[in-house]
């Protein structure tokens, strides 16, 4: 039986599926882009199927899940990202596979600020209503998020960000892969729901700072104002609806402290340490340094 990946072109998706290939389960990577389904064939990992498919596409989902045992659930924060999710779920419920392991957030709920948040929410309440084994993960702020900033670091190495001081337990999404691919393995019944952090809370300044070092590069936090970030973020082609929710994550929530606590579940789930920023920042040197 082969593990549905969905997401396989995104940064979670593309590290689970690496790492059930390293563990020779097989796969089936979905991506809509032909692109990206390219990319992936020319890693040529093996036990790794390409599928090109839009979850759009109900007819197409159904025929994702033939074979399947396990899904990896992720969409993205697109205006439909409820639809997909609901499409996969009921298509996975129907086809009788073993588990579903979905990619959430901290907070969802109905009344949560976030409209990613309420989203996240009725996906994870169609999962629960679909008599499927799940495993909820609730990873904290992603590291990768910090490399969509890059090219706003300015020669002197200062970054601005809406982010203040407030601390989070940033997560390198290796990490949540490593936890995803335990789950999907894992063929006990039973529903779970697990906060992944990192091992230590982090502003951004010292996120920026451990970056420098590591790099040999002197990176160096400045905060900005919501609007600031706002102009910006939509200036590179962000949906507005998503921006706003990225601003109010940032500036509302973040800034405050709202975001920070660490959890062992990392450890518990893989049995390694979580990975630090250091660790981080050396796998993606080259991304912080030109
Ligand atoms: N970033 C964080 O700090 C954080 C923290 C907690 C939870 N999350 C959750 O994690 C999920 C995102 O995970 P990720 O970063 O791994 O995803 P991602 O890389 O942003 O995207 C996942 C896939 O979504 C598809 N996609 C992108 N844009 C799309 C569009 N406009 N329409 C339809 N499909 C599109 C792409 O697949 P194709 O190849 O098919 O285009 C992509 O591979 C979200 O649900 C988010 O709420 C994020």
């Amino acid at each position: 039986m082969k593990v549905l990946v969905t997401g396989a072109s995104g940064t979670v998706g593309g590290r689970v599926v690496r790492r059930l290939a390293e563990e020779k389960v097989a796969v089936r990577a979905v991506t809509r882009r032909q692109d990206s389904a390219a990319a992936l064939r020319a890693q040529q990992l093996a036990g790794v199927e390409v599928a090109s498919a839009d979850l759009r596409d109900g007819v197409a989902v159904s025929a994702l899940l033939e074979d399947v045992g396990a899904v990896f659930l992720v969409v993205a924060n697109v205006a439909d990202q409820l639809t997909q999710e609901q499409s996969v779920i009921r298509a996975a419920a129907k086809a009788g596979v073993r588990r579903v392991v979905k990619l959430s957030v901290a907070g969802a709920s109905p009344d949560a600020p976030l409209a990613l948040a309420r989203v996240h929410h009725a996906a994870e309440q169609e999962l629960a209503a679909a008599g499927v084994a799940s495993t909820v993960l609730r990873p904290a702020f992603f590291m990768e998020n910090l490399l969509q900033f890059t090219g706003w670091i300015e020669p002197s190495g200062r970054l601005a960000l809406p982010l203040g001081e407030g601390a989070m337990p940033m997560i390198d999404s290796r990490d949540i892969a490593d936890v995803a691919a335990v789950e999907l393995k894992d063929s006990s019944p039973g529903n779970r729901d697990l906060v992944l952090t990192g091992p230590e809370d982090l502003t951004a300044a010292a996120a920026l700072s451990r970056i420098g070092e590591a790099v040999g590069r002197p990176l160096y936090y400045a905060d900005s104002t919501r609007e600031e970030f706002l102009r910006r973020y939509l200036a590179e082609g962000h949906a507005p609806d998503y921006a706003d929710d990225i601003a109010e994550l940032y500036d509302g929530i973040l800034r405050h402290g709202y975001g920070a606590g660490t959890t062992d579940t990392v450890r518990e789930v893989t049995g390694h340490r979580p990975r630090t920023i250091t660790d981080f920042a050396r796998e993606h040197a080259a991304a912080f340094t030109r």
